[in-house]
């Protein structure tokens, strides 16, 4: 069912880089935070209370730093030396040398390899291939197998295979066929990870665990069932508490015994949103449990050794504000469409969220590809200089590595089109050479590891508000939380601001400017919170359709944002979707006018200034954006969607009130990205032309070693690495 691919911005539940939503028969839902009767995480729960973007004094967690000293910015790839007879490695090793590469990843999918039938164990192969790594200086990230099961277990126990809305099971041949609250697959699955983890304890090859992969999978079964009635007691206390939260009086839905819950199924007509909302907090936890079993194994033998386990950036049915607190170092998997005009923006956009998942430590780039994928319909080769400009994106961005799926291209299987870092034509090829190229320079960049990205400014982003939205049966499908997020991210990318991403209940006290595209679904926590803010002195912009939910999804009454009103100076009273054929005419106070789309709110001003009316329709003189200065801060709300130009003067304002500016005194040239990493300037050049950027300070581009005066000119698809 893999369909078009979704990205942020176009209103789709997707993955944020483009792949179908449903690529590995993971349904595109996902939600969750269990517990927690208000659904606030908090800042007590683990996460990295760091605002100021470094690592915080007390995180005694083991990191990157133990992998990058010594060996500098990681580069490498998954490695799959089990689709290869043995003499293939020997050469792979060679060549990965030459390419400079340090780190590998290994084992994602070798459960059936190293446990053959059930209970047996084959680490033979798996000995020789780390002993071989490790005589080779390459550190390795070892997989724990358990993303794919070998036949046997779905054959044997059809338990653990996942079932689906409808009531059909997934079968194996394929991948991630599993049912994350099987206790067969558990027991399964711990046990393999235990033997994994005793074996290679003290191998000086590991360095790092990689736990499954690309966590995301949903299970309708009647064990999750079991699994999900049991988590709702946990949040709601009984049936009164859970009829109460899902509205139940609401179409005859009144649950009279626990037996009678059920996780949402293909029904009639519309499921009740509440059902769904906790549903998809449960499959995140579900998932995160699993999660937590496997890192609790590999750290009772290997206490030291970091533990990952890949996202893949905004992706929905996992809520990596929960997940990333579990885990020592944050890692991504992004595969950015070559197609799409905006990838820098959303690729910064996902940098920056992976490393303020990690409460600003460095992270890992685990994933990408060398050119090419194989799952869109139609697959573009990366365009010669984009290997590397993506891959310094994301190490200008905080990562201390950059790594890419594969290594060696496979000869079969589903992925024998996807592209490698050694292609099937071998190492006499181009791509290989801008692979090597790449290794080489990057070597240039040791000093930047464990450097920070330092930010003044927020955007909030929540999963349980991303879910609560996206419901069915909402005034327009076509207002999307990624779509709005990217919407209000690419100003500030174009100014070269940096951005650290925020759950709305993080501490805020760090950030000049706080931006929420959306937060449908709010606590009242959260929204006194964000009113603190401003009254003691911060910048508040607050996108349409916010404040509009309590945390089980409950419209909040009275006029709206109702927890926001005052700290916003106006409120509304009609959500009024605009038709799609023509645009939203709107002008700013002193008459310049301006256009917005899609989405309009009925407001009035209650002591904000009006800084944008709508003029003409019904809603004609009607703010359409207001400015309202409260206590010691500044709060703006904006009641459409407006153009992009629109936005930026806005951002541009907002930027003003707080006080802040971007990486150079000015915004870059167009298509030029400029950010800070430590003492380090890195401008890339996205557009296809060769740009200018003015320089005030002499500097060395660290990739050349090239001293720069007066400023710089960048090449299209250039980079430079700028030091004082
Ligand atoms: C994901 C997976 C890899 C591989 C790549 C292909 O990131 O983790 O195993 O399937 O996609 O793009």
């Amino acid at each position: 069912m893999a369909g078009r691919p979704p990205a942020p911005g176009d209103g789709q539940p997707g993955l944020g880089d483009g792949r179908p939503a449903l690529r590995d028969g993971r349904p595109g839902l996902g939600d969750g935070r269990p517990g927690l009767r208000d659904g606030r995480p908090g800042l007590g729960d683990g996460r990295p209370g760091l605002r100021d973007g470094r690592p915080g004094l007390r995180d005694r967690r083991p990191g990157l730093h133990s992998l990058t000293a010594g060996r500098g910015l990681l580069f490498g790839g998954d490695y799959n030396p089990e689709q290869w007879p043995e003499h293939v490695w020997a050469e792979d090793v060679e060549l990965m040398r030459a390419a400079g590469v340090n780190l590998v990843t290994v084992g994602v999918f070798s459960w059936a390899r190293v446990e053959p039938e059930p209970g047996a164990r084959d680490f033979g192969w798996l000995d020789r291939v780390l002993d071989l790594l490790a005589g080779a200086g390459i550190a390795v990230d070892l997989a724990t197998p358990t993303a794919s099961p070998p036949p046997w277990l779905g054959h044997r126990h059809p338990g653990t295979l996942p079932v689906d809305e409808s009531g059909h099971r997934l079968w194996y041949g394929a991948r991630n066929q599993f049912c994350p609250s099987s206790p067969v697959y558990r027991e399964r699955a711990l046990a393999l990870v235990a033997d994994l983890a005793g074996r290679y304890a003290g191998h000086p090859a590991l360095a790092l665990w990689h736990v499954g992969n690309e966590y995301g999978q949903v299970c309708h079964c009647d064990v999750s069932a079991e699994a999900f009635r049991a988590w709702l007691r946990e949040r709601h206390g009984d049936l009164d508490g859970l009829n109460e939260a899902w509205g139940t009086t609401f179409w005859s839905q009144r649950y009279g015994d626990w037996a009678e819950v059920i996780p949402p199924r293909r029904a009639p007509y519309l499921v009740n949103p509440t059902q769904r909302l906790d549903w998809a907090r449960f499959c995140s936890d579900a998932l995160l449990e699993h999660y937590r079993a496997e890192r609790d194994v590999l750290r009772g033998h290997t206490p030291g050794v970091p533990i990952t386990t890949n996202f893949m950036g905004l992706f929905k049915p996992v809520d990596s504000w929960r997940w990333a607190p579990e885990e020592d170092v944050v890692s991504n998997d992004w595969y950015p469409d070559p197609a799409d005009p905006l990838f820098p923006v959303r690729a910064a956009l996902t940098h920056d969220l992976t490393r303020s998942l990690g409460g600003g430590r460095p992270w890992l780039l685990l994933e990408q590809a060398a050119s090419a994928v194989n799952w869109r319909p139609h697959n573009l080769p990366k365009p010669a200089g984009r290997l590397r400009l993506e891959s310094l994106q994301a190490v200008a961005r905080g990562a201390d590595g950059s790594c890419y799926f594969q290594w060696r291209a496979s000869r079969f299987g589903a992925e024998r089109f996807h592209s490698a870092m050694l292609p099937h034509a071998g190492p006499d090829t181009r791509l290989h050479a801008e692979v090597r190229a790449h290794g080489a320079e990057l070597r240039r960049l040791a000093e930047v590891a464990g450097q920070p990205v330092p930010t003044r400014v927020a955007l909030v982003h929540d999963w349980p508000s991303w879910w609560a939205m996206e419901e069915a049966g909402r005034p327009s499908d076509r207002l999307s939380v990624t779509g709005q997020l990217l919407a209000y991210y690419r100003p500030l990318w174009e100014r070269g601001v940096a951005v650290d991403l925020v759950p709305p209940s993080g501490d805020l006290s760090g950030y000049a400017l706080t931006v929420v595209p959306n937060l449908y679904l709010v606590s009242d926590a959260d929204a006194e919170a964000l009113t603190a803010y401003v009254r003691g002195g911060g910048v508040l912009v607050v996108g349409p359709f916010s404040g509009v939910a309590d945390p089980n999804g409950h419209i909040r009454t009275g006029r709206f944002p109702a927890p926001l009103r005052d700290v916003l100076g106006g409120s509304g009273e009609e959500w009024r979707p605009a038709p799609e054929d023509r645009p939203v005419r709107c002008a700013w106070a002193d008459g310049t006018p301006f256009e917005a789309r899609t989405w309009t709110e009925l407001m009035r001003t209650e002591g904000a200034e009006p800084v944008a009316v709508f003029t003409e329709g019904e809603l004609a003189g009607s703010p359409a954006m207001l400015r309202h200065r409260a206590g010691a801060g500044v709060a703006w709300y904006v009641a459409t969607l407006p153009d992009h130009d629109a936005l930026a003067e806005l951002t541009g304002r907002a930027l003003a009130d707080a006080g802040v500016s971007g990486a150079l005194p000015g915004p870059p040239p167009a298509g030029v990205e400029a950010v800070r990493r430590g003492p380090v300037l890195f401008l890339l050049n996205h557009g296809d032309r060769e740009a200018h950027v003015p320089l005030a300070e002499p500097a060395e581009d660290l990739l050349t070693g090239a001293r720069v005066e007066g400023g710089v000119t960048l090449a299209a698809r250039a980079v430079v690495a700028l030091r004082p």
